[in-house]
């Protein structure tokens, strides 16, 4: 395979659900599913770093009208999440995009409505999480929301289980999935650099994980 850019979790994505669904039971589910109510009826969706399917079969399941671009840097990740989707039998509402690539593979036209980032900016050092950050507020429509799951203690500084376990991660991922973060963001920095406001929060597994809602402001920064 040519080397691609980000695509490091191509070679753990055979075993990648039934890892995170052993350490963190189905928490990791429950913070990405607290924010599809927030969803529009009708929405241009951007879901970057969506992994195998699993968001994608939650969306198509809100019954909601989506034109949704699936985004992932790891073609075993993409291909699972094709075969998810093409098996998926209910009725919905919604059309699907697949794209292998990093957010450089987005046109520079396109828009989104929504920006779905489900446990991606944890994987990014500071200077190519703003990088990535930039891009994607780029293609958020004024107005946008940004619909944020990942692991980011609420108590700062971290409780020490909390430490420990992103520490464990961190070491687990950058040997097998090439992770070149060694700790989690200061995501406020980032988000509040970007002038995107917080509109939903909500705690999970102990309080490690959040899932947030914020939107793009109309007025220019
Ligand atoms: C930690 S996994 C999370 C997968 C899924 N969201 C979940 O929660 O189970 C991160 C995912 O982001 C993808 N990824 C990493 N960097 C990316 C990038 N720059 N652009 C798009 N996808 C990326 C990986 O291939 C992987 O599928």
């Amino acid at each position: 395979m040519p080397h691609l850019p980000d695509s490091g979790f191509h070679r753990v994505a055979s075993f990648y659900d039934r890892l995170a669904r052993l350490v963190y039971g189905h928490h990791l589910e429950q913070a990405q599913l607290a924010l599809l109510p927030h969803l529009p009826d009708s929405a241009r969706v951007l879901v970057i770093g969506g992994g195998s399917g699993w968001l994608l079969t939650q969306l198509l399941q809100t019954q909601k009208h989506l034109a949704i671009l699936y985004l992932d840097a790891a073609p075993a990740m993409l291909q699972r999440a094709e075969q998810r989707f093409i098996q998926y039998q209910q009725p919905h509402h919604s059309t699907v995009t697949f794209r292998l690539g990093t957010e450089q593979a987005l046109q520079p036209e396109e828009q989104f409505d929504v920006v779905f980032t489900p446990f991606l900016l944890d994987l990014f050092p500071p200077k190519r999480l703003q990088q990535l950050m930039q891009r994607l507020n780029e293609a958020l429509v004024p107005g946008g929301l940004w619909l944020f799951a990942d692991f980011w203690p609420v108590q700062q500084p971290a409780l020490w289980w909390q430490r420990l376990l992103a520490t464990g991660m961190y070491t687990f991922f950058s040997v097998l999935s090439g992770v070149k973060a060694r700790k989690l963001p200061d995501y406020q920095l980032h988000f509040d650099a970007l002038a995107l406001r917080e509109v939903f929060s909500q705690a999970f597994y102990g309080g490690m994980v959040q899932g947030k809602v914020f939107v793009k402001e109309k007025r220019p920064v």
